[in-house]
């Protein structure tokens, strides 16, 4: 996929900075305020673009990839339900562009050797407003789940590799099962 010029000069900051100073907070926030005057762009609120995400009612699309293999993804949550908990193999910093997001980051307990059994605990819960950033941490981190409230939530949501292009886990915390699944 091509990208826009603006969004090829994002990618190669992105990309030196998470190089320089590895991925950890203070360049995850560095990324957010990057990210924040993308997000400001009103045409990015677009449905027409989205495709479904999870096998929810949560839309998605990739705006595009850096030379890194780092991804931008548009993403608009709803309010009616949750996403599953799932991973994305991937640390991620997500910025909203229009609305309120509940963003939640679980941590996984078990340690993975009984197929199809996860244990689970909530680690965070943050509201985010428009503008607001958040991220979740690389593998096995990078569990969470979104969603909108009072409405959708649209953001933007950068990767350090696309989340589309290798299989998920999705988790059930209730049930203690987790379930490996192509990613949308
Ligand atoms: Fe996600």
């Amino acid at each position: 996929m091509t990208s826009e010029p603006d969004l090829q000069q994002f990618f190669r900051v992105a990309e030196d900075l998470l190089a320089e100073q590895g991925p950890n907070p203070d360049a995850f926030g560095r990324v957010g305020s990057l990210l924040r005057p993308l997000a400001a762009d009103p045409k990015l609120v677009d449905p027409s673009r989205l495709a479904a995400l999870h096998n929810s009612s949560a839309g998605f699309t990739i705006l595009g990839h850096g030379n890194g293999g780092s991804t931008l993804m548009l993403g608009r949550f709803r309010s009616d339900a949750p996403t599953p908990v799932h991973n994305h193999n991937s640390w991620g910093v997500l910025c909203v562009i229009r609305g309120r997001d509940r963003h939640i980051l679980w941590a996984r307990e078990d340690d993975g050797s009984q197929p199809g059994r996860a244990r689970l605990r909530q680690v965070e819960s943050q509201e985010l407003g428009t503008g607001e950033i958040a991220w979740f941490p690389d593998v096995p981190g990078d569990i969470h789940s979104q969603q909108g409230i009072g409405g959708d939530a649209w953001e933007l949501v950068y990767f350090a590799r696309d989340p589309t292009t290798r299989s998920r886990l999705y988790f059930d915390p209730d049930r203690e099962r987790v379930e490996e699944r192509a990613p949308v």
